[in-house]
């Protein structure tokens, strides 16, 4: 019989790859805002707590997230805006949901809850830094999660891209679509990441509910890379033959009106101790990818 799990956000980017590659294992009892039927929205209360009561599962994933970066700097300090109400307000929702019901909570965030200018990995260990305001969200809802007093993992994932196609182009489908098109924007190599393979997460997700593992854990590809090399690999990767020119953030920054983070390369150390198994490289992940 399939392990009952909750999730949120399962129809993303993110999220419907989990459910994809998990479905043999584990059933997931979607809080779905898109179900003509039952419409869960996370950000009230009663819908959180009906579906809590209606399941038998003893984790919740929680993927849902208002996830556009430039949105969300529109709304900035904005605490009755939707970022803040889905990311904060619909963390601390499930946080109490899990309180009444008993159940452990499996909490996806990001890199960018850092300031970005670390120049080398950050580790679970540094403390919360954000400077916009989708990473200041995404930080509140950690400290919500770490200061209340369930049973809480804290993942952090940074860049994700999968191997299938999605409505969502993730990073690499859009290099891939600018490459094919000739229309690649400038690469920057003074920009810096760590490209996590969704595939792979699908099973540190795995690994955290098999084992009950509890904290943060940095759960990228652990890699660092600039959007320049990072694009090179996937020109050569697919033989575009495609020209990658070398772009300089410095330059993009004063075009933007909002914070970017420079470097968002985290440590993986401490995961990679405690798996069971190995999370592939990205080089190698990438040769996986069908696009
Ligand atoms: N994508 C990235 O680059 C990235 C990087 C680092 C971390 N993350 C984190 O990874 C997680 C998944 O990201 P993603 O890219 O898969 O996100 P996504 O594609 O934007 O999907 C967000 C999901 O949240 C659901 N949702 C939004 N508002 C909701 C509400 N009020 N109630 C219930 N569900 C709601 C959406 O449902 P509908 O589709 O039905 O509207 C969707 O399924 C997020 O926590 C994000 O912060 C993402």
């Amino acid at each position: 019989m399939k392990q009952p799990l909750l999730a949120t956000g399962i129809n993303g980017l993110v999220g419907s790859k989990i459910d994809e590659l998990l479905s043999d294992k584990y059933s997931f009892d979607s809080m779905d805002i898109s179900d003509p039927e039952s419409p869960v929205d996370i950000t009230n209360e009663s819908d959180v707590m009906n579906s809590f009561k209606n399941s038998s599962a003893n984790f919740v994933i929680h993927f849902a997230a208002y996830t556009d970066v430039t949105g969300a700097w529109n709304q900035k300090d904005d605490k009755s805006g939707i970022a803040y109400k889905i990311n904060v307000i619909g963390t601390k929702n499930i946080i109490k949901a899990c309180k009444q019901f008993n159940k452990h909570l499996v909490h996806i965030s990001t890199a960018y809850v850092f300031n970005g200018e670390n120049e080398g990995y950050y580790t679970e260990n540094d403390p919360l830094s954000p400077i916009e305001w989708y990473g200041q969200t995404k930080a509140d809802a950690e400290m919500e999660i770490t200061n209340s007093d369930i049973n809480w993992t804290i993942l952090r994932i940074d860049q994700p891209f999968r191997s299938d196609n999605f409505s969502k182009p993730d990073i690499v489908r859009r290099i891939a679509s600018g490459l094919k098109n000739n229309n690649l924007y400038p690469q920057f190599s003074n920009h810096f990441f760590g490209p996590t393979y969704i595939d792979d997460f699908a099973l540190v997700i795995d690994w955290v509910i098999r084992t009950g593992s509890t904290g943060i854990y940095n759960s990228s590809s652990g890699e660092k890379w600039t959007d320049f090399d990072f694009a090179n690999l996937i020109n050569s990767t697919f033989n575009f033959k495609g020209a990658v020119t070398e772009g300089d953030l410095n330059s993009y920054l004063k075009t933007l009106d909002r914070p970017y983070q420079i470097n968002t390369a985290m440590n993986v150390d401490k995961l990679k101790s405690e798996i069971d198994f190995k999370l592939k490289t990205v080089e190698e992940a990438i040769k996986l990818v069908d696009l």
